[in-house]
């Protein structure tokens, strides 16, 4: 884990009418990560974007796409997505049976691999896995939709997974998804998440550098 906090806008508060020029500007706003939610309305309750967005989007950015699977069964999809051009590809514990198996797919296609938990899941499903991962995600509100609160009782499984991390002396990220302000940002990172994804924070501000600065400096 680096010491140094990463900014990862998600850019399902963006303006969808207008998304590479939105894409665009937010990688020239001091960004680390270009944060992409596909939901399938079946894992959850939305339907967003695939992987043809994905790489309509590609050319707007030189930050690696942070793809977040909010999707059942991800491994029917995972070569489309790494075609696209993710970067890093983020699967749920919860919609996948083979967990292990998954992350392999993911590396094998060049991926950097990550796994996500959503708040009603124990982080202990992260044991016989951490090693093989470059980044877990910690959902901090439900998945489905921007906009939500954020969850405090969170913060004590990022805590537990900062722990689990250190253990094993790997460098992966420990990102945290949901509600993030100012406020909810300098807790995840004094739990020890160093990734922190903002949707609405950033993109209701009408400056998104300053907005990424605010979250950078808390
Ligand atoms: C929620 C998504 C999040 C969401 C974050 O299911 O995974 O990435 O866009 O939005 P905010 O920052 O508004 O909670
Ligand atoms: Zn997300």
């Amino acid at each position: 884990m680096s010491n140094r906090i990463k900014i990862s806008p998600s850019i399902l508060s963006a303006n969808f009418a207008n998304l590479g020029e939105e894409v665009s500007e937010i990688s020239k706003s001091g960004a680390d990560y270009i944060h992409i939610d596909v939901m399938d309305g079946n894992f959850v309750p939305n339907i967003t974007i695939g992987s043809d967005v994905i790489k309509s989007i590609r050319n707007y950015s030189d930050l690696p796409f942070d793809v977040h699977l909010m999707i059942q069964n991800p491994d029917l999809h995972l070569e489309n997505f790494a075609s696209s051009g993710a970067d890093i590809i983020t699967v749920h514990s919860e919609a996948t049976i083979h967990l292990h198996r998954t992350i392999q797919k993911i590396k094998s296609l060049g991926k950097k691999a990550g796994v996500s938990i959503v708040p009603s899941t124990n982080e202990n499903v992260l044991d016989y896995i951490l090693e093989d991962v470059d980044l877990i995600l910690v959902m901090t509100v439900n998945p489905g939709f921007g906009g939500q609160k954020f969850i405090y009782s969170q913060l004590k499984k990022i805590e537990n997974i900062g722990n689990k991390i250190a253990k094993i002396n790997k460098k992966i990220d420990l990102e945290v998804d949901g509600g993030i302000n100012q406020e909810t940002a300098r807790k995840a990172i004094d739990c020890g998440a160093n990734v922190l994804v903002a949707g609405s924070f950033i993109f209701n501000n009408q400056s998104y550098s300053e907005a990424i600065k605010k979250l950078q400096l808390v």
